[in-house]
């Protein structure tokens, strides 16, 4: 494998993997991943990675845990194999909430997890759509920040959605709401959000004008789909025509799911960074990164520049 690349997944999400590599086209680096009896990772790499620039792509998505695990113990195989440059492609990074002590005693989830992957040996990481954009920080070593918005934007242009607002569900996410409103041409508007506990919040106004008007609401993920789906009748309620969701991580944990059939919603629009195992439902639309991720890593791999990708 010298000077060349190579790509290896856990089992967190090998579909998207395997997108990837088709996007480069090579094939999937083989390795055996196992449990041993107590539940402990058994791994190994089928491949000589001697001397190679070689990408681990392992979203952190639930089992949060096991998927992390899986991902630190691949890269601490993959350095003691000798490969020359290992990056932690995490197309979904968990903990990423965990952002900062939002109260006294908590801990700050999201930089444990930077140092992790640093100290198991990656030189480089690269996500996509961080809950924080300051996590990037979080990491001493290069660390790429990738936008799903070509993907997802491309999807609502071509819809050509008429007296559209672009609305955020709470005010952390106005500036990526922004952006959407910005390049596909439409209003904006905010949803007051107080959250009262992690599952648990209050939809108080809609800031903005989205009576008689298509909706988009713009979100980096979905997890119980409480806000989201808050927010969509928050809008209805205020008057709008069609709300599509546009969201770039469907965690769709606990009854996500039943909480979105019965917001109303005309399209749910999400990205595959996340694998959706049977959580399909009939107006949900999966997008594919895996073709961005794959040429961020070919630029990655021959030195050019990530951030031009988003021009
Ligand atoms: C909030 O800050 C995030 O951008 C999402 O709106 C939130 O994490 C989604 O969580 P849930 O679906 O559980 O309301």
């Amino acid at each position: 494998m010298k000077n060349a690349f190579g790509i290896f997944t856990g089992t967190a999400h090998p579909a998207l993997a395997k997108g990837v590599c088709d996007s480069l086209g090579i094939s999937l680096g083989r390795t055996e991943i196992t449990r041993f009896p107590d539940g402990e990772i058994d791994l190994k790499v089928l491949e000589d990675v001697r001397g190679g620039d070689v990408y681990v792509v392992q979203p952190t998505c639930p089992p949060v845990n096991e998927n992390l695990m899986e991902l630190l113990i691949l890269i601490d195989c993959l350095r003691r194999a000798s490969a020359e440059r290992i990056t932690a492609v995490i197309p979904y990074y968990g903990y990423a909430r965990q952002d900062r002590k939002a109260e006294a005693r908590v801990p700050i989830s999201a930089k444990l997890v930077a140092n992790l992957v640093t100290a198991a040996g990656a030189h480089r990481a690269l996500s996509v759509d961080l809950h924080a954009p300051q996590i990037q920080g979080f990491f001493d070593i290069p660390m790429d920040h990738l936008y799903a918005a070509p993907v997802l934007m491309e999807y609502f242009k071509q819809l050509k959605l008429p007296d559209l607002t672009v609305v955020s569900p709470d005010v952390g996410g106005i500036k990526m709401a922004r952006a959407y409103a910005k390049r596909l041409g439409a209003d904006l508007a905010i949803c007051d959000k107080r959250r009262s506990g992690p599952t648990e919040i209050e939809m108080m106004h809609v800031i903005g004008e989205v009576g008689g008007r298509n909706v988009v609401l713009v979100d980096d993920m979905i997890s119980t789909g409480t806000s989201i789906s808050e927010a969509a009748r928050a809008c209805r309620k205020n008057g709008a025509k069609d709300i599509y969701i546009c969201a770039t991580h469907a965690v769709l944990s606990g009854k996500a799911v039943e909480k979105l059939q019965k917001a109303p919603l005309k399209e749910i629009v999400v990205t595959d960074t996340i694998p959706l195992d049977g959580k399909e439902f009939h107006n949900l639309r999966v997008l594919s990164i895996a073709k961005l991720l794959g040429e961020a890593i070919r630029r990655i791999h021959h030195s050019e520049s990530i951030s031009s990708l988003f021009q």
